[in-house]
């Protein structure tokens, strides 16, 4: 964890940003979503200031494009048809300004885990309330996911545009939590009330929260709905019955894939999505499945200390594996975001006997606990 940590923190730029990974050329980009949960994971760890020095990137990034923000609100309400390229981006240049390119820049997840993730930060730093530097770009996000936070838009893996995603949902509605909660605005709490019953009417279906609206298929983001962002309890029946699922169809070596039908890079088990199962875990109190979780992610780290994006896939799927090695190269071999979840969990773990950081850490529970009080 120690060493994750450091990774992070060397991938960390002077003005606050993560470059998402060091040797992939197509991730040289800071994505608010990678960042964000970046962030969350120093923050459990005591370091504070970094992540602060990434909420203050987060808000210039977010000033930078507020006209963006602000035009794409107004034409949502007039009515106007939006072009995703109109939309305001998921990942942004180091030095945080717009990448224009033909990325599918619409998703508002990483939207929503910034104002959840910046929520986090200034309860774990003791601050009540918005610090002025940041009230503009967290009213302006808060506006933002409030009008498009039931839209379609391009999903946590960038991908099918046309769709309501469950877990995307499950981001918007962490940030409109924190958001009411840090604003004292009762609108995007009420806001965030029908996300979840959105949730709750048209993503359960077959025993289980799906992927999409237009999908009934499993997809492991979907862990998010319970840990962190409590949309539904970790103890839900029905996201018992998810998990089950997400685990019977998504098991690969010990470690967990996105979904059934993925074919980037062969679709390998990933660090990121074994160690949110985890995590979830440890909100279940099942400590030994746990530490499961956090053993597959451990037995990932090359001798460098690198910790890759995903793992297997040029056996479960040579074809496509070198389908995308030929468009893109080897794939992420240190991946930020791998380590941040790494670091989540042990810390999570940690917290059991308390010995690494000795911070005062903030269990995803107790930001919505604050808010119904
Ligand atoms: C993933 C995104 C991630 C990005 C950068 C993509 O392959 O689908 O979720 O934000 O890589 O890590």
């Amino acid at each position: 964890m120690r060493s994750s940590v450091a990774s992070i923190l060397r991938n960390q730029e002077e003005n606050g940003a993560f470059v998402a990974s060091p040797d992939f050329a197509e991730y040289r980009y800071c994505w608010l979503r990678d960042g964000s949960f970046i962030a969350y994971a120093l923050d459990q760890v005591g370091e504070h200031g970094a992540s602060a020095r990434y909420h203050e990137w987060a808000n210039r990034a977010v000033g930078g494009i507020s006209a963006l923000i602000d035009r794409a609100i107004d034409w949502h309400r007039e009515g106007k048809a939006l072009h995703p390229d109109h939309m305001p981006p998921a990942r942004f240049a180091l030095d945080g300004s717009n990448v224009v390119d033909d990325w599918p820049n619409f998703q508002i997840d990483g939207y929503g885990t910034w104002l959840w993730a910046l929520g986090q930060h200034l309860l774990s730093t003791g601050q009540d309330g918005v610090p002025e530097e940041l009230r503009t770009s967290v009213e302006r996000v808060g506006r933002y996911l409030d009008e498009f936070a039931l839209s379609p838009c391009f999903d946590v893996w960038e991908e099918s545009g046309s769709a309501l995603h469950t877990s995307t949902l499950a981001c918007v509605y962490g940030g409109l939590t924190a958001a009411a909660r840090l604003l004292d605005d009762k609108e995007l709490l009420e806001r965030a009330e029908s996300v979840q019953s959105r949730v709750r009417d048209s993503a359960l279906r077959l025993g289980h929260y799906v992927k999409s609206s237009e999908s009934d298929d499993v997809d492991a983001s979907v862990l998010w709905l319970s840990t962190p962002f409590w949309v539904v309890e970790p103890g839900d029946h029905y996201f018992a019955q998810t998990v089950r699922a997400i685990e019977a169809r998504l098991s690969l070596d010990g470690g967990l894939r996105r979904y059934p039908t993925d074919t980037y890079f062969g679709s390998g088990a990933w660090p990121v999505l074994t160690a949110s199962l985890g995590w979830h875990y440890l909100a279940v109190g099942d400590v030994d499945a746990a530490r499961r979780c956090g053993d597959w992610v451990a037995g990932h780290f090359d001798d460098e200390g690198c910790l890759g994006e995903q793992f297997g896939g040029e056996r479960r799927d040579p074809e496509h594996y070198r389908e995308w090695v030929d468009r893109w190269g080897l794939p992420a071999k240190d991946l930020t975001w791998s380590h941040a979840m790494y670091v989540v969990l042990c810390a999570a773990l940690d917290d059991l006997d308390g010995s690494y950081a000795g911070s005062a850490r903030i269990h995803p529970t107790r930001n919505q606990g604050e808010l119904e009080k």
